[in-house]
């Protein structure tokens, strides 16, 4: 009888490749030497095997897990997708035969998160000290929008997040979906205890880290853990706390939205309930939808960026299309004046930056410094000074690493 595959069961999302060509009887410990596609990658702490896999379409990561423990994780990880949550996204997963006679274990695949950084190399790696400073908002807004979203996570710790920059600040993704529930809605006690958990993690993190590395002022090891819980409850508060609304206060309305945009939220409902005597209506923001301006900027422009530096260049586009407006055009759509910030501002610029391109540096980000760094010239000089001016202050001022956006003032 011939010897059964060891992989018994791969299921594999289209528009990635099948893989069925790995070496799915060995450990993942061993794919380095037996697959040829196995690159280096920056990666956090983990206690199960992960290996890098570069393919035309992609980098993938795979995990190695005890048998259904992947395709449970994977669920998870494409319900938080459709939930619009910030999460890895989910490729595919494998059930395999392992060494041991009748043994089975699974592999998750995920993929690999372009321009994204582990914790520690957000610490060991120079220029960028700036992000390090917003790692407690980031994890905070992380956690809020997962418990919003109805996701106990059960083991959140700074190795099991992933952070991207993103306009200059720092944006933070769950990678690591093991323990977690999803639910239609969290209760107090379960968000209370995904705090104690994150608590807990981080002090023993941070505490690894000052071991080997200087900690800036605002992250003490023995207050992180505090601190997180209180801008925490803060921000949970400001998001989902009624606001009571006299009939002549309509505009506290829209006030509210600002605010919750404000704080990095898409506001995608609105519920108001008047109160009997009509005096007051109770007004109550549903705010989940993580990817609303990327998803905007990308429908209208095709160009794909982080949340905040999409909400920058639909800032521009609105600024584009006002200035239309007054120029004595009627009403503008934004369709319309997508187009012209395409041809006169990103396209313009990207061939200024072409030498950032040509180095495979983050162009959104990029664009986006240069942009604060314009506004922050044009301030002191009284003037619009032009992209042209700011690229090359930006660029003389972040000589030490030109890709790095981060120029010192
Ligand atoms: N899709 C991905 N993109 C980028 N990095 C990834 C990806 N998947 C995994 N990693 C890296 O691999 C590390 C380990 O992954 P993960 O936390 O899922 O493993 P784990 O063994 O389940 O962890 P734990 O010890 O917390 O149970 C992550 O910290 C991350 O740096
Ligand atoms: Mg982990």
């Amino acid at each position: 009888m011939p010897a059964a595959h060891p992989l018994r069961e791969i299921q594999v999302r289209t528009g990635h490749p099948d893989f069925l060509e790995l070496p799915w009887g060995a450990p993942l410990k061993q794919w380095a030497q037996l697959a040829g596609r196995t690159i280096e990658m920056p990666r956090g702490l983990s206690r199960h095997e992960v290996v890098f896999l570069s393919y035309d379409q992609a980098v993938y990561a795979f995990k190695e897990l005890t048998a259904g423990a992947a395709e449970r994780e994977f669920d998870i990880l494409r319900a938080l997708e459709e939930r619009g949550l910030p999460a890895v996204t989910a490729v595919g997963h494998a059930s395999v035969a392992t060494e041991a006679v009748d043994a089975e274990g699974s592999v998750l695949i995920t993929r690999f998160e372009e321009g994204s950084l582990p914790y520690r190399m957000l610490f060991m790696q120079p220029g960028l000290e700036r992000y390090r400073e917003r790692l407690l908002d980031a994890m905070v807004s992380l956690l809020v929008r997962l418990h919003l979203g109805g996701l106990f996570w059960g083991d959140c710790s700074l190795s099991n997040t992933l952070f991207r920059r993103d306009a200059g600040e720092l944006l933070a993704l769950l990678v690591d979906a093991e323990t977690s529930e999803l639910h239609p809605s969290l209760s107090d006690g379960q968000r209370g205890h995904d705090l104690v958990i994150l608590e807990e993690n981080i002090a023993g993190e941070l505490a690894d880290l000052a071991a080997i590395t200087e900690l800036p002022p605002t992250l003490d090891v023995w207050e992180t853990g505090d601190q997180i819980r209180q801008r925490y409850e803060r921000l949970w508060r400001e998001i989902t706390t009624d606001l009571s609304i006299r009939a002549d206060e309509r505009y506290r309305i829209h006030e509210r939205i600002r605010v919750l945009e404000g704080l990095g939220f898409s506001v995608s409902e609105v519920q108001l309930s008047p109160v009997p005597d009509g005096s007051l209506v109770r007004m109550r923001a549903i705010v989940t939808d993580f990817d609303h301006h990327r998803k905007t900027l990308h429908g209208l422009t095709g160009i794909s960026a982080g949340d905040r530096q999409a909400t920058m260049m639909l800032n521009e586009i609105s600024e584009v299309r006002a200035t239309l407006q007054h120029e004595g055009s009627p009403s503008v759509p934004m369709s319309v004046a997508a187009y012209r910030w395409l041809t006169e501002r990103w396209q313009v610029a990207m061939e200024r930056l072409a030498p950032e391109r040509e180095a495979g540096g983050d162009l959104a980000e990029i664009y986006c410094q240069v942009l604060e760094h314009k506004w922050y010239l044009s301030e002191r000089a009284g003037h619009d000074v032009g992209f042209g001016v700011a690229i090359d202050d930006y660029r003389a001022r972040s000589l030490a690493d030109p890709l790095l956006p981060s120029p010192e003032r």
